[in-house]
């Protein structure tokens, strides 16, 4: 079932999401070559706690930390290790802060130094597909017109998108109805109601979207090896559009 929120509950939500936005900013003004993944997630605990907010990941269903930190062929749920960073890697952060009773979630790849240029398009082109994703939307459009043109823009650009993971709705549990794929037909899908608030987060590989999760019930990476990069916010639904929270 999915549930609408109040202003009131949206007042909140934009707390919570601001404390993501800021972290996500701090984050990348700091990650650098050299560093580790477990270095960035004290980067973003710290940041959250000194916030006046909870990382909500830390302990969700046991996961150990408070960030997802996917490297390359990583492409979500990588846990922070020793894992350290190089020239011409791309890092995807992606964290949720818990205020007042609500969470905001929001993700970004972010580029070590010079990346080649396939790995520099598939960042640029998965920051893309989010606004891809979001043109249009408004009170009554159909769902999956969001994953539809997600998946148009990702193919065009000689990429593909992940199937195993989605979008989701978001309030006072980090994961509501809906789903929200980043594929999908046009024009199906529930008509979504004003003061729904999604979580919109293409996840785009290089190549196959095949993915294989590791030993550790966590790390998903690519089957191929390529690379993946994700990219994500969390918007409220309007009348006449969306209200971004995490940007
Ligand atoms: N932020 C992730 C999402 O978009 C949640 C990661 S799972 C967790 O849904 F265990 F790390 F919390
Ligand atoms: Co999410």
């Amino acid at each position: 079932m999915i549930r609408v929120k109040s202003e009131d509950e949206i007042a909140a939500l934009r707390e919570a999401c601001a404390v993501v936005r800021d972290c996500l900013k701090f984050v990348g003004e700091r990650v650098c070559a050299g560093m580790t993944t477990k270095e960035v997630d004290t980067l973003v605990y710290d940041f959250i706690k000194a916030s006046g907010a909870e990382p909500s990941c830390l302990g969700y269903y046991g996961y150990p930390a408070s960030a997802c930190v996917s490297v390359n062929e990583v492409v979500v749920h990588g846990i922070p290790d020793g894992r350290v960073l190089k020239e011409g890697d791309i890092v995807s952060v992606d964290l949720c802060a818990y205020k007042n009773g609500f969470h905001g979630d929001g993700a970004r790849t972010f580029r070590i130094g010079t990346v080649s240029e396939t790995r520099d398009k598939l960042v640029r082109v998965t920051e893309e597909c989010f606004f891809k994703g979001i043109e249009g939307l408004k009170a009554g459009t159909p769902l999956y017109d969001i994953g539809y043109r997600v998946q148009r823009h990702a193919e065009e650009n000689g990429f593909s998108v992940i199937r195993s993971y989605t979008g989701h709705g978001i309030g006072r549990e980090m994961h509501e109805d809906p789903s929200v794929p980043n594929f999908g037909r046009k024009g199906t899908g529930v008509r979504l109601r004003a003061n729904t608030v999604l979580c919109i987060e293409p996840m785009i590989a290089e190549g196959d979207y095949r993915v294989d999760v590791r030993e550790d019930g966590w790390t998903a990476v690519m089957h191929d090896g390529k690379s993946a990069a994700h990219y994500e916010n969390t918007v409220v639904v309007r009348e006449d559009g969306v209200e971004i929270l995490t940007l």
